[in-house]
């Protein structure tokens, strides 16, 4: 399998992840809930977008991932999917099954677990729970549709939880997860999320699992890390846990670039006469530049970042004689 600096460059499949693991590769996935961002998640080498539930929190202003339906992501899944798709093909897609779509019984699950690959183009599911998840894994893994577990702090309990907080810091905790872990291996999952459980116990999870697992604020002896997209670009400089690294401040960046734009439209700046058309036909270069946005918006034009824009570049990892 060849790889480049930034990761694998073939197809991320849930074999690719296992052999991963067993060759002591890390694992990055990220959340992703649109075409543009994960055309840009896909092209700089991410191995596993997850299309999350958390959806109802960053992008739909909740209070937690309640209210979140199957409309909703497979509506989300697809949009991923499709961003993926006109970039490289690399990532791996998956999609979460929202509160209630697979806890009221074994065929209402399935049925779910099918609308998220048949309708959102993912590529997996995942589902939140432990052992009494069992049956429902080993039936999907039957049937041919990929299982992410996750464990540890559940979101989806979150009014059972008590509230959002580290896992498996009391004995009897930690023993249901160590026993939730290895009963979801055995079922089938391909991967499972250790969410905000003591680094120590998701080392020994990670030891004595065959499939990877993949932290988020689990420490770093995880096979794999995963972050929400917003949290890791900034997005929210109100939200900051411990377990989020910021890699940009995107909020103040988007909001510098919206206070330019409005103080240029106010100040009668923008548009000047290169972003307007006049009556006659403008020769073929400046035609071009005026539709190109639009093309590179729908994935038609990859090309590096603007060096005047003093930005340094990522490079593309296209698939080797795959699509770009
Ligand atoms: O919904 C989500 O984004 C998740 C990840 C944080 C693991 O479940």
């Amino acid at each position: 399998m060849s790889t480049t600096k930034g990761g694998r460059t073939s197809k991320v499949t849930h074999l690719v992840l296992r052999q991963m693991k067993e060759q002591g590769e890390r694992i990055a996935m990220l959340t992703a809930y649109d075409a543009s961002f994960a055309r840009l998640c896909d092209q700089a080498g991410t191995d596993v977008l997850l299309v999350g539930d958390s959806l109802g929190m960053v992008i739909q202003g909740g209070d937690n991932t309640l209210g979140v339906t199957m409309e909703h992501m497979i509506y989300h899944c697809r949009a991923v999917a499709r961003g993926v798709s006109a970039a490289t093909g690399r990532s791996m897609v998956v999609g979460d099954l929202p509160f209630m779509s697979y806890q009221t019984g074994l065929d209402e699950a399935l049925r779910n677990a099918g609308r998220l690959i048949k309708e959102g183009e993912a590529e997996a599911v995942k589902l939140e729970g432990g052992a009494e998840y069992v049956p429902l894994v080993e039936r999907m893994a039957r049937i041919g549709i990929p299982v992410m577990g996750h464990i540890g702090l559940t979101p989806q309990s979150i009014h059972s939880l008590g509230g959002y907080r580290v896992q498996g810091r009391e004995q009897a905790q930690a023993d249901k997860l160590r026993s939730d872990a290895q009963a979801l291996a055995e079922a089938g999952c391909f991967a499972i999320v250790l969410e905000c459980v003591p680094k120590e116990l998701a080392a020994e999870i990670t030891a004595s699992l065959p499939i990877p697992t993949i932290g988020i604020g689990a420490g770093p002896e995880c096979d794999g890390q995963v972050l929400v997209l917003y949290d890791l670009l900034g997005m929210n400089e109100e939200f900051r846990p411990r377990f989020v690294k910021r890699y940009d401040n995107l909020a103040l960046r988007v909001r510098t670039a919206i206070d330019s734009y409005i103080s240029e439209v106010r100040d009668g700046e923008f548009p000047a006469s290169e972003h307007s058309f006049g009556r006659d036909k403008e020769p073929r270069a400046a035609a071009q530049s005026a539709a190109s946005p639009r093309v590179a918006a729908a994935g038609g034009v990859v090309s590096e970042i603007d060096p005047t824009a003093g930005l340094s570049c990522v490079p593309l990892h296209p698939l080797p004689g795959g699509k770009r």
